[in-house]
């Protein structure tokens, strides 16, 4: 029996959450304001509450903030104020009265919460001087896809599903969230994390509706991770046992079958990838640790140990030179796959990375937190280019947390980023890290997928269930429901 079909909801359930979406999204596409100046905005602040003890002559902490020449020049500890960067800005963490920083004002009253938003938002937007001034915020290096695009090509054969083996869905009597989900590079094939097994949905024409097409089964616990390799031919499924047992299992895609089990570890995958030549995965787990594998033997070529708590995110570049690890902490590291050795180490993040993506050319990292910040990497230097507030948003009852970015994808033609949040948002950015619009849901994203090139997204959800968006509009289109058995 199938138990996954969208007919019991029909056509008019997804055009009532439809209309109900839309009402919510007028509200919340911003409109584009400029970003604060000093002279205009921040002066007036400062000269009120803060120069009495900062100023040219008096200095406390080496610090004068009289003058916009003054406030770069920071103080005695160094700058004060990084460009782009509020959360990492002592000035910043000073007057929010962040953990561990003496408060300002050093006496009298904390700043209004208009006044701390002023300052925020003048940092966010790169410290501009007067009206009119130039941002300093780092230029975000171009994209344009087909100068340095991903380096595998589209296959010669066709990448479908045919005959996939004859698996029934296995019944439920809670479904499972949607933890692991991937779409084809090359072809209109998605997979989903099920109780034993992955279900495949897919179509073979652009203009039809995607169809279940069958489950793998799959028989290491529960999935944490679901990825296609670049060129489209294997299915790769990261999981295990919490606490005693994890690993790998790689699928061909055209015939489901099983082909592999790699990677032998002592607690669940929490995440994994295959680099772009098949010859690598990479994989994360609780036990802080990051291994790389080789496909071909199954040999492990570098165990790095360097992570301070569970490795909950790891992605290759699109280059293969890369793997990106992030951690519950929020630290980032970059590894050269040759050597295992570092490249970089990421920290803009405070809590637990949730998803990290490459940019198709390898020279951008985005990152996405529980902190709710979605951070841009500059791989030149390993600079955090821009750091966006992206899904953050307070609670009305303690209860309850809204704060979190749970997923992101980028799309390789355009360099268009999509992300969801606690917050319930799809929100969709340009490539440097502006604001293009958002979509509120009427249910709690887990995973966001998008197919390069195409017109869609996929988006599951906390109840199992898997949605078909468009890219343009963000609108459902189409609604995969997991039903339990008790129903
Ligand atoms: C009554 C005096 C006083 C006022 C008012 C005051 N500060 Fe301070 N500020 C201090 C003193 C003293 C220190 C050094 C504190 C220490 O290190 O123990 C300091 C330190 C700082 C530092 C840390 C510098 C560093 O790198 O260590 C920052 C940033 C700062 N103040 C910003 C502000 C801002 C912004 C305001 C206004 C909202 C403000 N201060 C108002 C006295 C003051």
């Amino acid at each position: 029996m199938n138990i996954f079909g969208i007919s019991r909801f029909g056509q008019s359930a997804i055009s009532l959450l439809f209309s109900r979406l839309l009402v919510f999204s007028m509200a919340l596409i911003g409109c584009a304001f400029a970003a604060p100046n000093y002279q205009e905005h921040i002066a007036p602040i400062f000269e009120s509450v803060c120069t009495e003890c900062h100023n040219a002559g008096k200095q406390s902490a080496g610090l004068d903030l009289s003058s916009f020449a003054s406030v770069m020049k920071g103080s005695s500890g160094g700058e004060v104020v990084r460009p782009g960067l509020p959360d990492t800005s002592a000035l910043y963490l000073a007057i929010t009265h962040a953990e561990g920083v003496k408060p300002m004002p050093d006496e009298g009253e904390k700043l209004a919460d208009d006044e701390i938003s002023l300052i925020q938002e003048w940092i966010a937007g790169g410290l501009i001087d007067k009206p009119g001034g130039k941002s300093l915020l780092r230029e975000m290096s171009g994209y344009t896809k087909g100068e340095d695009g991903p380096t595998v090509d589209r296959p010669t054969e066709a990448i479908y599903p045919s005959n996939l083996p004859e698996v029934p869905a296995t019944q439920v009597l809670n479904p499972l969230p949607v933890m692991a989900l991937a779409v084809n590079p090359w072809s209109d094939v998605i997979a989903v994390n099920r109780l034993d097994q992955i279900a495949i949905y897919g179509r073979t024409e652009p203009s039809s509706q995607f169809q279940h097409l069958g489950n793998l089964p799959y028989t290491e616990e529960e999935i944490h991770d679901l990825r296609f390799s670049p060129d489209g031919r294997y299915l790769l499924a990261a999981g295990g046992g919490g606490g005693y047992f994890g690993g790998v299992v790689l699928y061909d895609v055209v015939s489901g079958k099983l082909l592999k089990k790699l990677a032998k570890e002592d607690d669940v995958v929490l995440s994994a990838d295959i680099s772009p030549d098949n010859k690598h995965i990479g994989v994360g787990t609780p036990l802080k640790r990051v291994k790389i594998y080789s496909v071909d033997t199954g040999a492990l070529l570098h165990e790095i140990d360097k992570h301070t708590d569970w490795v909950t995110a790891v992605a290759f570049s699109p280059d293969g030179k890369w793997l990106a690890s992030g951690d519950r902490n929020g630290t980032i590291y970059v590894w050269e796959v040759a050597t295992g050795g570092i490249a970089y180490t990421l920290s803009e993040h405070n809590s637990q990375i949730h998803s990290l993506s490459w940019r198709a050319d390898s020279k951008v990292l985005l990152s996405g937190g529980d902190d709710g910040k979605l951070v841009l990497w500059d791989m030149k230097d390993g600079w955090p280019s821009r750091s966006i507030k992206a899904h953050d948003e307070k609670s009305e009852t303690r209860y309850t947390r809204h704060t979190g970015v749970l997923g992101t994808t980028i799309d390789d033609e355009d360099g268009m980023i999509y992300s969801i949040g606690r917050n319930r948002v799809l929100t969709k950015w340009k490539p440097d890290g502006n604001r293009a619009s958002s979509q509120s849901l009427d249910l709690l994203p887990t995973q966001v997928v998008n197919r390069s090139g195409s017109d869609y997204l996929v988006v599951g959800s906390a109840k199992g269930d898997v949605f078909i968006l468009s890219k343009d509009k963000l609108e459902i289109r189409q609604g995969f429901f997991y039903e339990s058995a008790r129903e």
